[in-house]
């Protein structure tokens, strides 16, 4: 083991995102290559395992993520870290994030079918209604107070957008919180599990689902999140939601889904709609509980980003996409080379664990001018933060919506807003996550509105 290599673990240790993301640290790896080796050392918090390259310049991720064939999605997984067993690698591989064409293909076709623009207009609507709703709780009457904005105000937003998506009853969503929460925890223990399910009223379908909720075995421990097994309950609800809405189909995306029959995607099974549940109940959540509060830290410390939204609302679309970058929620996303190849003059073997950094490719000196500032009139702003290529993120447009609804509605409504308490970080070296953001806000006497 040299000394550089274990210089590098702090890229993979989860405990060091505790403290923050490394943006100062992956600037000076940048300095010395685009693509690094990183050996990985069996650490507390970190399996160990055989390895990756890791890709720091923005180019150099494009090139990994546009080429599906030579990078694989589907060969080891997403994940940086290994799935632990065979049975985890095929569990996961059944989702649209771990396929590569034509599997992938088809399904990404069906769905974004079903994202028709009428049902897409509608669900942005909803958005608008959600963030006043959530203000409005938040306030409650009161012309100033305090809360956690994490718990409080960032949360509650993709659930509700969520349920939308799925046209289920807003109560289910409490459910929704609890597996991304078991998901996320498998790094960071204070989310391993939560009381949301007491919450749950719910309706038939989540009391049915809440009876497949894993139990601990015999040494308390319970099943891995990511497997079948860690998440039968999520299962057992995605396959009743699935059978309801083939039966009485609504008009949200979900029915649209299951109802569709494409001459040549053919139609979806119910088998890979639990697995689509699956992936859009976590990806479509946490990514959004991190990333709100990401823009909010940002305003936080740029006031007079903050003033700027104020006086001109017309600022808030480029505002959010240069939240996106400069927070970056998803640090990270894996592929696997399919046979031998060269990059940024590095020799790739097959088999060889390829990650993108795109939080390293949101700060390249060679794509952003001064990127470690935070400009809200950045542009154009061509950050990585919803991937690229075929697997681009199918929610982006979702989750933009999402975040110009609550911070629209935040500047037009809150004279101030500032942070009572430092924030706590998510361990985690995969989400960039804020677990609570205390704040203190006092309301405009007249918003304009
Ligand atoms: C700020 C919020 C979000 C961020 C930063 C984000 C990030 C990403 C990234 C980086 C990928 C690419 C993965 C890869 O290349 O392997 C992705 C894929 C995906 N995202 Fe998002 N996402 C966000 C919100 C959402 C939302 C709100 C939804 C659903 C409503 C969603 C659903 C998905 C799905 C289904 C995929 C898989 C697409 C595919 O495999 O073709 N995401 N997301």
């Amino acid at each position: 083991m040299t000394n550089l290599q274990t210089s590098l673990e702090f890229l993979y240790d989860p405990l060091r995102y505790e403290q923050g993301a490394p943006v100062r640290e992956l600037a000076q790896l940048r300095d010395k290559g685009a693509v690094i080796w990183v050996e990985e050392h069996e650490l507390p918090q970190w399996p160990g395992g055989g390895g990756f390259w890791l890709v720091l310049s923005h180019a150099d991720c494009i090139k990994v993520l546009r080429n599906a064939k030579l990078y694989s999605s589907h060969l080891g997984g997403t994940q940086l870290r290994d799935p632990a067993t065979p049975q985890d690698l095929a569990y996961i591989q059944k989702m649209m994030l771990n396929m590569d064409p034509p599997e992938h293909t088809r399904l990404r076709r069906l769905l974004i079918n079903a994202f028709t623009s009428k049902a897409v207009t509608q669900l942005e609507e909803q958005i608008s209604g959600h963030a006043k709703d959530i203000v409005d709780r938040v306030t409650a009457g009161a012309t100033e107070g305090e809360c956690d904005f994490v718990v409080d105000i960032a949360s509650d937003m993709p659930l509700l957008c969520l349920a939308d998506i799925f046209g289920l009853p807003q109560e289910d969503r409490y459910l929704m919180y609890d597996w991304a929460n078991r998901v996320i925890g498998y790094q960071d223990p204070d989310y391993a599990s939560s009381s949301a399910f007491d919450q749950c009223g719910g309706s038939d379908i989540a009391r049915e689902a809440l009876k497949h909720r894993p139990q601990p075995d015999a040494n308390g421990k319970m099943p891995d999140p990511r497997s079948r097994s860690g998440m039968d309950d999520l299962y057992r609800y995605a396959h009743l939601l699935a059978e309801h809405k083939r039966e009485q189909p609504g008009d949200d995306v979900v029915s649209i889904l299951l109802s569709q029959v494409d001459d040549e995607a053919g139609r979806v099974s119910i088998e890979e709609f639990e697995n689509m549940f699956w992936l859009f109940a976590v990806a479509g959540n946490e990514t959004l509980r991190n990333g709100i509060p990401g823009g909010m830290i940002a305003l936080l410390e740029h006031p007079a980003a903050w003033q700027a939204l104020q006086d001109d609302p017309g600022l808030l679309p480029g505002a959010v996409e240069e939240m996106l970058r400069w927070w970056t929620p998803v640090m990270n996303f894996r592929r696997t080379a399919t046979r031998d190849t060269e990059l940024a003059g590095k020799q790739i073997r097959t088999g060889d664990k390829v990650v993108v950094s795109f939080l390293s490719a949101n700060y390249d000196e060679q794509e952003f001018a001064q990127p470690m500032v935070f400009d809200i009139h950045r542009a154009p702003n061509p950050h990585l933060s919803f991937g690229y290529g075929p697997h681009f993120c199918l929610g982006a447009q979702l989750a933009v919506a999402q975040m110009r609804a609550i911070f629209g509605e935040l500047t037009q409504r809150f004279a101030s807003v500032e942070a009572t308490a430092p924030p706590r970080y998510l361990r985690s070296n995969f989400q960039r996550g804020v677990k609570s953001l205390p704040i203190r806000w006092r309301k405009k006497l007249n918003p304009q509105r």
